[in-house]
């Protein structure tokens, strides 16, 4: 039964990330599609991704991802309350997060899955948050994980060089002592929903004379490239300036920078505009491509396991992408 204390903060204390074993480099890409390693790299920062082969499963890596979050916290399965698996590319259209809770053994835990792309991770976290500050529950994994290549069509160079597949996760317990969650801001502008999509494909099927159904699949991903761009040059760094003030600090106070790992070039852009040091940017793109959910909390878990993130360490962090959807959130690292 979920307790009811109040007052109650939020911790982030253990972190973990799972990749497929395939690499897939740009000159490989270059057999599949007119492109180049030059082409790719230079506008996007991006030198090789991860894809997921037919033995691998979103569930698997999102499984690992959390065993190993779970193991860093020293927090048992069985005292998981709630998994929040965020992803875009769910393997069963009911959700995936109920095969990770029973993967897991996390026998106690309510799961489910969440929706918002790109953005879907810091979404899960500020979800989360709520669940944890109102003390309702104490142990919280969240997911993000995606495998965006099962939905890449594999001749159009325009998109299908962007992105690779991977799971990261996080525990995030309440605390009685403090809050490490210091400031979030999540949004949506569905006006602008066209710049990206995973749209279904109806097709139609007359059941009945006059009752005519909507059966189908899914196109592949679709992008304006140059709108997402624009938006996240100008969205991103507002909200962040947004959570910096909301949590009294300035940029000066700010040790990591974790943005979405879509595109070099915006990581820079958007450092820029906040003028946060290049040296404080956490980037994984160039060997990760953009893995969607996954991409923070797997650059989280390679920063905190490298030892450059240290528990106590500021960290503002943004994700943005389809929906058009993007948030930005300020937090400590650790107990
Ligand atoms: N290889 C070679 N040439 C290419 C490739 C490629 N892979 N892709 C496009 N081109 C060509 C185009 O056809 C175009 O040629 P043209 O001028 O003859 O028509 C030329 O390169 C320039 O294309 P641009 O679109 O101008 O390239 P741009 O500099 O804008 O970069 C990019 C494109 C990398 C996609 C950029 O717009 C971008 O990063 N956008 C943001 C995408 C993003 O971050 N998405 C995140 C959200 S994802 C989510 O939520 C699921």
């Amino acid at each position: 039964m979920p307790s009811n204390h109040t007052s109650m903060g939020v911790t982030f204390i253990g972190c973990g990330a799972a990749v497929p074993e395939t690499i897939v480099s740009n000159d490989d890409l270059a057999e599949v599609v007119d492109t180049s390693d030059e082409w790719i790299s230079s506008r996007t920062g991006i030198r090789q991704r991860h894809l997921c082969h037919d033995r691998e499963s979103l569930a698997g890596l999102a499984t690992q991802a959390a065993q190993q979050a779970l193991a860093m916290a020293g927090v048992a399965a069985v005292d998981v309350d709630l998994i929040v698996l965020a992803t875009s590319s769910a393997e069963d259209l009911f959700g995936s997060a109920c095969q990770i809770q029973a993967r897991l053994g996390a026998t106690k835990a309510v799961a489910f899955d969440l929706t918002a792309a790109c953005s879907g991770f810091l979404f899960g976290v500020v979800t989360a948050a709520q669940f944890l500050r109102s003390g309702v529950y104490r142990n919280v994994l969240v997911i993000g994980a995606d495998l965006l290549s099962r939905w890449v069509d594999w001749s159009d160079r325009n998109t299908c060089v962007l992105f690779g597949d991977g799971a990261g996760a996080v525990l995030m317990q309440g605390s009685g002592d403090g809050d490490r969650l210091l400031g979030f801001e999540i949004k949506s502008d569905g006006t602008q929903n066209a710049c990206l999509n995973l749209a279904f494909k109806p097709e139609l099927r007359e059941l009945l004379p006059g009752a005519i159904l909507t059966q189908g699949k899914y196109h592949y991903i679709t992008m304006n490239g140059k709108e997402v761009y624009r938006f996240a040059i100008n969205r991103v760094p507002d909200a962040i300036d947004k959570v910096i003030h909301q949590a009294q600090l300035t940029s000066t106070d700010i040790d990591w920078l974790i943005l979405h790992q879509a595109n070099q070039r915006i990581m820079d852009a958007v450092a820029e505009r906040l003028h946060i040091s290049a040296k404080k940017v956490i980037s994984n793109v160039a060997k990760y491509g953009n893995t969607s959910a996954a991409s923070i909390p797997i650059a989280l878990n390679e920063a905190v396991r490298s030892g450059k993130i240290k528990p106590g360490d500021t960290i503002a962090t943004s994700g943005f992408g389809a929906g058009l959807s993007w948030g930005a959130a300020i937090l400590k690292w650790g107990k």
